[in-house]
């Protein structure tokens, strides 16, 4: 680094910005309590950068989940001033002076501080059978099953989900009926239905008013989803292909 560099990096070193941070540790506090951290205000810092200033300089005891710090792992959701965001993708540039505020995701047990329980969507997700379902075959499948270009774009934005469960947080059906199926679960599901290698059958699991049809359309998965995946769009998707299926039933996608 030059002088000139660290000379400015020392200088914004001096101003700070307030984390107010939810604590929850079940052994001491019987609801949720804010706890407010003061961390450099760096311009090229993360609140998840902030998070860890804490752990590692101010407060070892505070918990949270994070792994990649690149918007690959899924692991570092929390509520930003009362958005759903990834933590390693939302910078302090963002919240000017602060302070900024940070939950854990609304719509989940809280373990301890900003740790969810996320017991609910795994169930969920795997009640969609997220793979390839071949019919007459034993695992494992070795054989090639080429796809062209548009067989691959037909369900490519559905598998860029991380499982980071923003979309739930902000599903205002999801976090008033827990027994929702939800935006990425469906998403899931539909990335499969989609592919030209699958050959299975999730219309039992979709066409339900717990699934697709609890849907009203709000739209704020797709509005929190950090990858673009469209949880949205892949549900009224669906209900357009259950509805079809509902008159023509030999209809399968
Ligand atoms: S659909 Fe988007 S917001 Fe929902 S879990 Fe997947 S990546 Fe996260
Ligand atoms: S730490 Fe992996 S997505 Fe943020």
């Amino acid at each position: 680094m030059t002088d000139t560099a660290e000379t400015i990096r020392q200088q914004a070193a001096a101003r700070t910005i307030r984390l107010e941070v939810a604590r929850y540790r079940p052994e001491q506090d019987g609801e949720p309590v804010f706890q407010s951290y003061d961390v450099p205000l760096m311009d090229d810092w993360a609140v998840l950068d902030g998070l860890n200033y804490v752990k590692d300089r101010l407060d070892g005891t505070l918990s949270f989940r994070w792994s990649c710090r690149m918007g690959i792992c899924g692991s570092c959701g929390m509520n930003v001033n009362g958005e759903p965001r990834l933590t390693c993708g939302t910078f302090f540039t963002e919240y000017g002076d602060g302070p900024i505020r940070i939950e854990p995701l609304k719509g989940f047990p809280v373990i301890r501080d900003l740790v969810v329980d996320i017991d609910d969507f795994l169930v969920k997700l795997q009640h969609v059978q997220p793979w390839l379902i071949r019919e007459g075959e034993e695992l494992p499948l070795t054989a090639e099953y080429a796809q062209t270009p548009e067989q691959l774009e037909a369900y490519k934005q559905y598998s860029m989900c991380i499982n980071c469960l923003l979309c739930y947080s902000a599903c205002p059906v999801y976090v008033l009926d827990p027994d929702f199926l939800g935006p990425a679960a469906i998403a899931l599901a539909q990335r499969y239905n989609l592919d030209s290698r699958d050959q299975g059958d999730r219309f039992d699991l979709l066409n339900l008013d717990e699934a697709v049809w609890g849907c009203t359309f709000v739209g704020e998965c797709t509005r929190a989803c950090p990858k673009h995946v469209d949880p949205a769009e892949a549900i009224q998707r669906y209900k357009l292909t259950a509805a079809i299926r509902s008159i023509l039933p030999w209809s399968r996608r």
